[in-house]
């Protein structure tokens, strides 16, 4: 089940045409990590909204109802605040209209085919993806460490959110009966897909930045996602997880890592929120 209530929190991060290109560190495959997940976002976060539709106005009201509402306000804010992300990173260069209607155009043809069974197991297995990323981006401070404060408070955000709702669609696909076969099926074929276009948006970003040729930069990008806290290496594990018969999104029990922002954002405006998520005061 999961843990108290979903709310939607649509902010605004105020990040400028002029914030630093390589604005995480001054790093640009840390940057683009963040950019490439961003590309994907906002036709994603459709995605998973059309996969809970169907079930929206079947759920029983109670619990599981109001988190599912709760899942759909926090993904449209997320998708709305990443379309705005990408429309500055096309104002520094990057070609995020072409990427973005590839994406949504790839992921409306693959909600077509799928059952609404099989469309559902998609979000859940790319929910389980958000979680480790966001569990990762919070628990470890290297990766918005010095990071221009805006895009921090959005990462941030969003990996809260993510945590927060993690669980939502695992407890909606139970609900339904859904097995652990299509579970499993619907992590291979994400995982090749998400995979696929993050790689695709990476090259996108790095070809623009004229580094696709530049031998030292791949070495480095090998250490910061395969070194021994790498970015991808750290996600390796908890990934793993996922293939478990009995796996619940929280058995990885991370609720410490948000419960005080979660105290917080009860109690404060949309414009405190944003000053304390760029400074991330409250994360254990
Ligand atoms: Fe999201
Ligand atoms: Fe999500």
């Amino acid at each position: 089940m999961s843990k108290g209530d979903i709310v939607a929190r649509p902010l605004r991060f105020g990040i400028k045409k002029d914030s630093p290109k390589h604005w995480n560190d001054n790093c640009p495959i840390k940057t683009h990590i963040f950019n490439a997940i961003a590309i994907l976002a906002p036709a994603f976060e459709r995605l998973a909204i059309s996969s809970v539709l169907p079930y929206k106005h079947k759920i029983p009201p109670g619990a599981l109802r109001d988190q599912v509402l709760g899942f759909i306000g926090q993904e449209s804010a997320h998708g709305s605040e990443f379309m705005r992300y990408n429309l500055i990173l096309k104002s520094q260069g990057y070609d995020t209209k072409r990427l973005e209607k590839s994406n949504l155009k790839n992921f409306k043809w693959v909600a077509k085919k799928l059952s609404a069974k099989m469309h559902l197991s998609l979000t859940l297995a790319a929910e389980h993806l958000t979680a480790i990323i966001s569990d990762l981006v919070l628990r470890d401070r290297q990766w918005l460490q010095n990071a221009a404060l805006p895009h921090c408070a959005l990462w941030r955000w969003h990996a809260i959110e993510e945590i927060e709702h993690k669980a939502v669609v695992f407890d909606l696909y139970e609900s339904i009966q859904g097995g652990y076969f299509v579970r499993i099926l619907g992590m291979w074929f994400i995982t090749g897909m998400l995979g696929g276009l993050l790689v695709r948006n990476f090259f996108h970003l790095i070809y623009k930045d004229k580094l696709l040729f530049k031998i030292s930069f791949w070495i480095r990008c090998v250490v910061v996602c395969w070194g021994k806290a790498g970015f991808v290496r750290k996600l390796i594990l908890p990934y793993l997880q996922y293939y478990l018969p009995r796996f619940h999104p929280w058995d990885q029990d991370n609720y410490g890592l948000i419960a005080q922002w979660k105290l917080f954002f009860a109690s404060s405006s949309f414009e405190d929120m944003v000053q304390k998520l760029e400074r991330d005061i409250l994360t254990n």
